[in-house]
């Protein structure tokens, strides 16, 4: 299979476990520290090798094409400033890669928001990278799909283990052990109750995906929680051709569940240089107050 250099960013969803502050503003644009949830998972893509961005986005969502985009009256008040390390930062998003953008006119679930991109992936295999899981290491989590995916052209489903009382919100696979990490996948199931889980290995928001999957998602009916899912279709894939799943190294966080927000703000804010050491001292302050 050629390379992958198209990735496809689902972002139409309504955001309601973040209401109010989604009422006007897409969940996308909330800030970890500074930056975007949806900066991060394209600073990501393009850090492993991917050219063309296809954000997938719904009714409400011009903020996200704004951020993306040059902004020239920021850019002259700025400049007038002197402020020019804003203005190199704020520059940097304008040009970072090439987003296209196109409507999921009804939200009718993940694997029809992945449907939406078939004119523009045509027959390449694609990276498909979910917002709501923002990943930290060393090297970037998409890139560790890509380096498998030199070395096992297929498709590949970035996953990690979780607790058997977590299953119930994932894709979980069930899968061969090929080496250490690496699975060949024999089924999958969208959010099983533990005990039909056939394993704890959860589908982390970070797949590599042969196109054959468009014409499996022109025929798949809707399935958990009455939306046409991603997962029932690549396990129509992974009867036909190999599918593996890589254990990514790195660590995880729901960033669409408000705990694993909040958990993603402090630690991404103990993390920066400019603030982590002045931080960390009032959390252990604090923390000693509890
Ligand atoms: C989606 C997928 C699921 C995957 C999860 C990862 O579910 O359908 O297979 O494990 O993302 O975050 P959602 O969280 O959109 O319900």
């Amino acid at each position: 299979m050629p390379a992958v250099k198209k990735a496809v960013i689902p972002a139409a969803g309504m955001g309601v476990r973040f209401l109010p502050a989604t009422k006007a503003q897409p969940k996308e644009m909330m800030p970890i520290v500074d930056k975007p949830t949806i900066q991060y998972i394209i600073e990501e893509a393009v850090h492993s090798g991917i050219e063309d961005i296809l954000i997938i986005t719904g009714r409400h969502k011009r903020a996200i094409e704004d951020h993306f985009d040059r902004s020239p009256d920021l850019e002259e008040q700025l400049l007038a400033k002197g402020k020019m390390e804003l203005l190199e930062l704020v520059q940097d998003i304008g040009e970072m890669v090439d987003i296209y953008y196109v409507r999921q006119k009804e939200p009718r679930g993940l694997g029809h928001a992945v449907y939406c991109a078939r004119k523009f992936i045509g027959q390449e295999p694609f990276a498909v990278l979910l917002g709501d899981d923002i990943v930290r290491s060393r090297v970037p989590c998409l890139k560790q799909l890509m380096d498998l995916y030199e070395e096992m052209p297929g498709t590949i489903l970035g996953v990690q283990e979780v607790d058997i009382r977590e299953v119930g919100k994932y894709g979980i696979v069930d899968a061969e052990p090929l080496r250490d990490g690496v699975y060949r996948v024999r089924d999958l199931v969208e959010k099983p109750s533990p005990q039909e889980a056939p394993s704890r290995l959860a589908i982390m928001g970070r797949y590599i995906i042969h196109p054959r999957i468009f014409e499996i998602l022109a025929e798949t009916p809707p399935g958990a929680g009455g939306e046409i899912q991603l997962t029932d279709a690549l396990r129509v894939l992974c009867r036909e051709q190999p599918v593996y799943a890589l254990v990514f190294k790195g660590r995880r966080y729901d960033v669409g569940d408000k705990l694993g927000y909040l958990k993603a703000m402090v630690e991404f804010a103990l993390d920066r240089p400019d603030l982590g050491e002045e931080f960390a001292s009032y959390l252990k302050e604090l923390v000693r107050g509890l």
